[in-house]
């Protein structure tokens, strides 16, 4: 089944509403991910966010906007859902946090050459039509040494079995939409590497976020989510998301652009 990227549209209201499916994000991937990126700009590259000029290119509600605007980061996202940005905009006024959302997509980013420190690409590039493109704009606007993080999903056997048939498919485990995702859009890292060379990112690392529970568990918290016995909130918590040599569903890193 083909991606129907109109789900943000329609699904736009539950990006901060705790119990609902887009917050799921924010619970379940920010405190890996986020936690990961921080530990990269902070702990290794030895960085001060204050003041970086970041892009979050697809940042649907603002999950990760807002993160790295607290982090005194300048967070520029951008988005091609209105209904997204509005909700983003809303929250970020309501947290007293200034982040610019402009409606766009990767493929055209609106920005002058050589202009972020920083660009993120979260969850979004299994999402794009043509990733080639999202990779060469991305290059395109970071500056020299500016740093490149994303996560995505690999296109395996395991991602099949988790990320299409689990959660999207199977009548008694799939808590997402079945147009959510589409199999032949995820990502070797191989494919992903190969872009960001020829357009000069220079990939550093990959990393895996598996879930920290056992696959029966696993099944078993979705099922009680799918009867309506979980929200999102406590399925997330409990599934929780850890860092993994185990790169074949979901997986980050990141790099830099020479
Ligand atoms: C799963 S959400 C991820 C949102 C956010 N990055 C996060 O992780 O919380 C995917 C987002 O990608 C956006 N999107 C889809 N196609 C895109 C494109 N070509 N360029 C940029 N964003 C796109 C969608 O509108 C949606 O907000």
């Amino acid at each position: 089944m083909p991606v129907n990227n109109e789900l943000y549209d329609q699904l736009a209201w539950t990006w901060w509403d705790e119990h609902e499916i887009l917050n799921a994000l924010r619970i379940l991937l920010n405190p890996g991910r986020f936690g990961y990126f921080v530990e990269v700009l902070v702990d290794r590259l030895k960085i001060d966010p204050k003041d970086k000029q970041a892009l979050d290119v697809g940042c649907g509600g603002g999950l990760l906007a807002e993160e790295f605007a607290r982090l005194g980061c300048h967070v520029t996202g951008i988005d091609p859902s209105e209904p997204s940005l509005a909700v983003a905009r809303a929250h970020a006024v309501q947290e007293g946090l200034v982040i610019e959302y402009r409606e766009g997509v990767g493929e055209r980013l609106p920005f002058a050459d050589a202009y972020f420190d920083i660009v993120y690409c979260c969850d979004v590039l299994e999402h794009v039509n043509d990733l080639e493109a999202v990779i060469s704009e991305i290059a395109r606007v970071l500056k020299k040494d500016g740093i490149f993080f994303y996560d995505t999903i690999n296109r395996t056997f395991m991602s099949k079995l988790i990320s299409i048939k689990l959660l999207q498919e199977w009548k008694a485990t799939s808590v997402m939409p079945a147009n959510l995702h589409d199999w032949k859009m995820f990502i070797k890292p191989q494919e992903l590497q190969a872009h960001m060379e020829k357009h000069g990112l220079v990939h550093k690392e990959i990393v895996g976020l598996v879930p920290a529970t056992n696959p029966l568990t696993l099944i078993n918290l979705l099922r009680k989510r799918k009867r309506g016995e979980l929200s999102f909130k406590e399925a997330a918590k409990r599934i929780d998301l850890a860092r993994s040599k185990d790169t074949s569903n979901l997986y980050m890193g990141y790099a830099i652009k020479i």
